[in-house]
């Protein structure tokens, strides 16, 4: 079944990382499109894909019955159109992160993927960084005892990232990128109850939003966490997140090869650092693609649904609104 699945993609930049972590599946490319007709050529001819597959109209995949998945790795602001438009012909859709940028967006992919016979999953790869996979082990085996408090941020510099769509004010920086940091803590620590933000712009004079925020937020059961987000940052991408357990601590990255673990003897005493080594791989979209097909091939529940991806965007859109008014805001999960 691996090697019978035929596989569309659709946005030839980040997207090429989709057509890679197809390939590694073992699945046929049936099709890929971008409407910028140079960066089409450029992914056909890199992955030596038949011209007869290119395609610059994403409803010629819509349109095509034989296709069983399709990646979306378009500007954040085309997701729900395309998505939807995917699910409402029975698709199977791998969509980038964000989910979309605004929660009527986002309820409205919900919508069609609750009545699509096709599965949907937000890319929240984080989920798939080998550093933050062996976080989750560590603290789902109670090595670390309970979280009180976890921390990540999102520290990228985007000085030469910035673009028309990138800086719509809608395509916030908390929401952009952030938006890592913040379903990576709402994976390993829940979801938070209450957030309070304040935001900073020193850095990209060219965008509206700050391009600094630090959130703080209240969980469930006493605990606490905190989200960074800095897209002008002046230092090299990090994820750096640290999780502190009643038994134990972990700190870990994106970007680095080894993650540190503390732990405690019987006598509740902190013992020598052990470091681990781990894989550094920040876009582990072959990873995230084996999920998402062994999910469509097995009939399985997606982690990352459309809800779980519109809980990410609910918080994000609470920091940014608490950055703007000072007050605390609740993010409402009802969707
Ligand atoms: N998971 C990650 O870490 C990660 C990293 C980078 C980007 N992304 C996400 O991937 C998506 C794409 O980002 P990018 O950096 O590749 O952006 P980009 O602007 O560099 O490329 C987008 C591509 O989509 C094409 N496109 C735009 N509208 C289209 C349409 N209607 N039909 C077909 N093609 C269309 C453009 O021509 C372009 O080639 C965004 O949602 C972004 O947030 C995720």
């Amino acid at each position: 079944m691996k090697n019978n699945l035929k596989v569309a993609n659709i946005g030839m930049k980040f997207g090429m990382s989709h057509i890679e972590g197809a390939i590694s599946y073992g699945a046929e490319i049936a099709a890929i499109c971008d409407c910028d007709v140079d960066n089409l050529r450029f992914a056909g001819e890199r992955y030596s894909i038949d011209s007869q597959k290119w395609h610059t109209d994403y409803m010629d995949i819509v349109n095509d019955e034989s296709i069983d998945i399709v990646t979306v790795a378009v500007p954040d602001q085309m997701h729900k159109k395309i998505s939807c438009d995917l699910l409402r012909a029975g698709k199977n859709v791998l969509c980038e992160k964000p989910l979309a940028l605004t929660r009527a967006d986002v309820t409205e992919i919900i919508k069609a993927a609750d009545a699509s016979t096709g599965k949907f999953m937000v890319g929240q790869i984080c989920r798939f960084t080998p550093a933050f996979e062996k976080a989750k082990e560590i603290i789902d085996s109670g090595a670390i005892g309970e979280i009180y408090f976890a921390e990540s941020e999102y520290a990228h510099d985007y000085m030469d990232l910035v673009s028309t769509w990138r800086s719509d004010p809608l395509r916030h920086g908390v929401i952009g990128g952030g938006c890592h940091a913040v379903d990576l803590l709402r994976w390993l620590a829940g979801d938070p109850q209450e957030v309070f933000a304040y935001g900073m712009h020193k850095m990209l004079p060219g965008v509206e939003y700050d391009d600094a925020t630090i959130a703080v937020m209240k969980f469930d059961d006493n605990v606490a966490g905190k989200v960074f987000v800095s897209t002008g940052c002046k230092r090299d991408y990090t994820m750096r997140t640290v999780i502190y357990g009643t038994k134990g601590t972990l700190i870990c990255d994106n970007t680095s090869p080894a993650m540190t673990l503390f732990e405690t003897d019987e006598n509740g005493k902190t013992k020598e650092p052990e470091l681990i080594t781990v894989e550094v791989n920040n876009h582990n979209a072959a990873r995230e693609f084996e999920v998402f097909a062994d999910a469509v091939i097995n009939d399985s529940p997606v982690a990352t649904d459309a809800r779980e991806g519109a809980k990410t965007v609910e918080v994000c859109l609470s920091i940014i609104e608490s950055s703007k008014t000072g007050e605390p805001v609740r993010p409402d999960y009802n969707f």
